[in-house]
């Protein structure tokens, strides 16, 4: 897991050559069009790093140029401040970790007034909001909020966490409830709204359909799945919360299967995540539908993981013969 002061010392001491910056003047590279097109929002590639793992930039920005990013989710945002959740809240795993951060943030009046214009410095691009919320009200405030952001380009809204109005169940378990979060939101915004779907559910295409119904111009997937690790000497769980988020490589086949799932249920543009940590697996997962794709627990081990990402999607696709990344988005029949 990255440290992200250890991370500032390696920059300090790092002389790294940019080479991204003669990407398009080198013949090769030039002739390969990673342009996607989410919403109208045409994104220079579609590699963006997922909420809670890239805060809002800063730390990453200190290692390098982070303009080269598709776009940014910054980390998810609910009305009030939060602390998140007791210590230990992260529980490495083999080709994957365990988070319960608990969505710990400043609050959408720090984020929208500190962090947004501090990213607006180191940043030139359109970003994605990802908000959070307890109640339909919770996500009607932080949609209106960043409504009124010129930089936000997009709203994400994460219905994965509990519903404190419905005996804790997330609301995106339920399709009439997530299609109600949907319906509230974009009743105050009028940026593009994906809705993040859970994977903790048994029929994630419907849910998705019923988002889609109510509005959505987008669906986001996939958020964590719940997972549990027991300390074998201790006799307690490894997280101070019992149960966390599980994510990183070892859940991309799941996340690639409901973003496969999902694109064969909808006719909205999807940005799908889960596990992704290689150009080749960004490719994967636009095969399976995506326009876009996040990368989250990848940032943690390798910060430089989105920047390789991005360098390396040319060669890729002069590889497999693809002259415009948009030709490969759900080739899968
Ligand atoms: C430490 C951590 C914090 C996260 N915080 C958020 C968050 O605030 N909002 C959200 O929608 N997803 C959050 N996520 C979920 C990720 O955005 C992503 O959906 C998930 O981790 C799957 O992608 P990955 O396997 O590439 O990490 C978080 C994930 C991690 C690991």
């Amino acid at each position: 897991m990255v440290n992200l002061s250890a991370m500032e010392k390696e920059s300090q001491t790092m002389s790294f050559q940019p080479s991204y910056a003669n990407q398009n003047s080198s013949p090769d590279k030039r002739i390969f069009d990673t342009r996607v097109n989410l919403c109208g929002l045409t994104l220079d590639n579609p590699v963006i790093p997922a909420s809670g793992t890239f805060g809002y930039g800063q730390e990453f920005a200190k290692l390098y140029d982070i303009n080269i990013l598709g776009s940014i989710s910054f980390k998810g945002t609910t009305p009030n401040e939060r602390f998140g959740n007791p210590l230990p809240r992260i529980a490495e795993c083999p080709q994957g970790m365990l988070n319960s951060v608990g969505l710990q943030n400043p609050g959408v009046e720090v984020v929208t007034a500190r962090e947004l214009p501090e990213l607006a410095k180191i940043y030139s691009k359109p970003v994605i909001a990802n908000i959070s919320g307890f109640s339909i009200e919770d996500y009607v405030t932080c949609a209106k909020a960043m409504d009124k952001e010129n930089q936000v380009g997009i709203i994400e809204v994460n219905i994965s966490c509990p519903n404190v109005h419905n005996g804790g169940m997330a609301f995106g378990t339920s399709a009439r409830e997530a299609a109600e979060v949907t319906e509230a939101v974009m009743s105050v915004t009028s940026k593009p709204v994906f809705m993040k779907l859970s994977p903790n559910v048994t029929d994630v295409a419907g849910i998705a359909k019923a988002c889609e119904d109510a509005g959505a111009a987008g669906i986001s997937l996939i958020n964590t799945l719940l997972g549990m690790r027991i300390d074998i000497n201790r006799r307690k769980p490894v997280l101070a919360n019992k149960m966390g988020g599980f994510s990183g490589p070892a859940i991309f086949p799941v996340a690639l299967r409901m973003v496969y799932q999902v694109s064969q249920a909808v006719d909205i543009p999807i940005i799908g995540m889960g596990g992704v940590s290689s150009a080749d697996d960004v490719i994967e997962m636009m095969m399976a539908g995506a326009t876009a794709v996040q990368i989250g627990a990848a940032n943690l081990v390798n910060p430089y993981i989105c920047k390789e990402i991005i360098e390396e999607l040319p060669e890729k696709m002069k590889a497999l013969g693809i002259q415009n990344i948009n030709e490969i988005i759900g080739v899968i029949e």
